[in-house]
């Protein structure tokens, strides 16, 4: 068993390419810890520098209290599983899982208990004498975790280990990985970029974004209070509503966020009233999840939205309504990239804006998010937005019907316009 401590560490590839920036973070004892993020955004990076594979710019690494930047990786007591599990396709499966306690020389009647009694665990103790060609991938994916298991390592990586499943298999096997990783013990960082492998598995979700740590807690959290637009819009089964308000403090009697058609209130005695009251005259932007929002009938007087609904959608377990509200969309606020701010350390190819910036090196201060949502708000070139809203599994709306929405305060999220967190202290 073992802690990981990550202080302020960056990683630039060669080409001068920033994958991680400044990344602090630390995975206790026996901790499941998964890093989540979008494809590209340095979850491999970080891994293979926890395991060795790859070297640390700047900052530290700390394994189980001893800094271990220079420590090489066979010391590290380190197991690694990626997404493929490359196998060695002339042992058998009992071949494969008993490699590294050969190596180490272990005592063969031990090796033999400990490789059937995994094989139990793992479920394919009825294929210990195939050869790897003959297994599903699900198959071949339990024989990869079995033999980075076997010699209980201090450490477990994981690098997306479900992603190249179908469905149901990804489902069963979440759950058994769980369970054994939980009775050994074993710290583990599991790298993904599927949100509901991340809520499913984390005693703790680290969110990542170009590099740079976003949010960091339990997935209850990070669900329900997310330190950003960002993680609130990634980490949400559905679209996010995500509307333009200004906030207004009518004879400072109570705080209004005001959408154009719409209106919302705040009362002074609401705990959040007076960091929103901060942003009186100016923009937020407030998010929704639709589960936060439901049906009500006209003569509902709490906190709504009315519209129209536009489109209403089947998923099998629940229906979802579209509702045009008349308020222009709001794109989600993308942190800022550290890619294009760094002097030296700009992508290869970051696309015209980073040309123009790297050509007009004043351009660098200015909050490039911030003018893009500002735009889109202000000349109406993004369309209306829909809010939409989830209605369990009786649609009570039919398309074209007038629509009452209620809103339930409790759950609003409201960020400034490039989209850090108001109403909530960060954690
Ligand atoms: N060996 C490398 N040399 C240069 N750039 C790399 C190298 N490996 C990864 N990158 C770049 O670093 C970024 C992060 O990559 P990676 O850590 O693999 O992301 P993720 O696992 O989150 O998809 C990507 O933009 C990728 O193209
Ligand atoms: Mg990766």
């Amino acid at each position: 068993m073992s802690s990981v401590v990550l202080d302020n560490v960056t990683k630039v590839y060669p080409g001068d390419y920033l994958a991680v920036d400044k990344l602090s973070l630390r995975a206790e004892d026996g901790e499941f810890l998964v890093l989540l993020g979008p494809s590209g955004c340095g979850k491999s990076t970080l891994l293979r520098m926890i395991a060795g594979l790859e070297d640390i710019t700047e900052g530290e690494l700390w394994l189980d209290g001893q800094l271990a930047n220079h420590v090489a990786p066979r010391d590290r007591d380190v197991a690694m599983v990626f997404q493929s599990g490359a196998l060695y396709p002339h042992r058998t499966v009992r071949g494969n899982i008993a490699f590294p306690l050969e190596i180490a020389k272990a005592d063969p009647q031990m090796v033999r208990d400990r490789v059937t009694e995994l094989s139990k665990a793992l479920h394919i103790d009825e294929t210990l004498e195939r050869r790897p060609g003959t297994l599903s991938g699900g198959q071949r994916q339990r024989v990869a975790m079995g033999r980075a298991i076997v010699r209980q390592p201090k450490l477990f990586l994981m690098d997306e280990p479900l992603s190249n499943l179908d469905a149901g298999m990804r489902t069963e096997l979440r759950m058994e990985i769980s369970a054994l990783v939980r009775s050994l013990g074993i710290t583990t960082i599991y790298v993904t970029h599927d949100q509901v492998e991340a809520l499913t598995l984390a005693d703790r979700i680290a969110i990542l974004n170009r590099g740079v740590l976003q949010d960091v807690g339990t997935p209850a959290q990070i669900y329900n209070d997310p330190a950003t637009a960002f993680v609130a819009a990634f980490l949400n089964s559905q679209q996010l509503n995500l509307l333009s308000a200004s906030v207004h403090t009518p004879q400072n009697q109570f705080v209004l966020l005001d959408f154009g058609p719409h209106r919302l209130s705040i009362p002074w005695s609401d705990p959040r009233a007076y960091a929103i009251s901060q942003h009186t005259g100016g923009q937020v932007l407030v998010g929704m999840r639709p589960d936060g929002l439901a049906p009500v009938p006209e003569s509902y007087d709490g906190p709504a939205f009315y519209g129209r609904v536009r489109t209403l959608e089947y998923h099998g377990h629940e229906w979802m309504a579209y509702i045009e509200c008349g308020v222009p969309a709001v794109p989600v606020p993308e942190p800022p990239d550290p890619r294009e701010g760094r002097n030296g350390h700009h992508a290869a190819s970051g696309g015209i804006g980073a040309l123009m910036r790297r050509m007009f090196p004043q351009r660098e201060e200015e909050p490039q998010e911030q003018e893009q949502v500002g735009q889109n708000v202000g000349n109406g070139v993004h369309r209306r937005a829909d809010l939409t809203v989830r209605l369990g599994n009786r649609p009570v709306w039919r398309t074209g019907d007038a629509a009452k929405v209620g809103v339930d305060m409790s759950r609003l999220m409201i960020f400034t316009p490039d989209g850090a967190r108001i109403d909530k202290p960060r954690r």
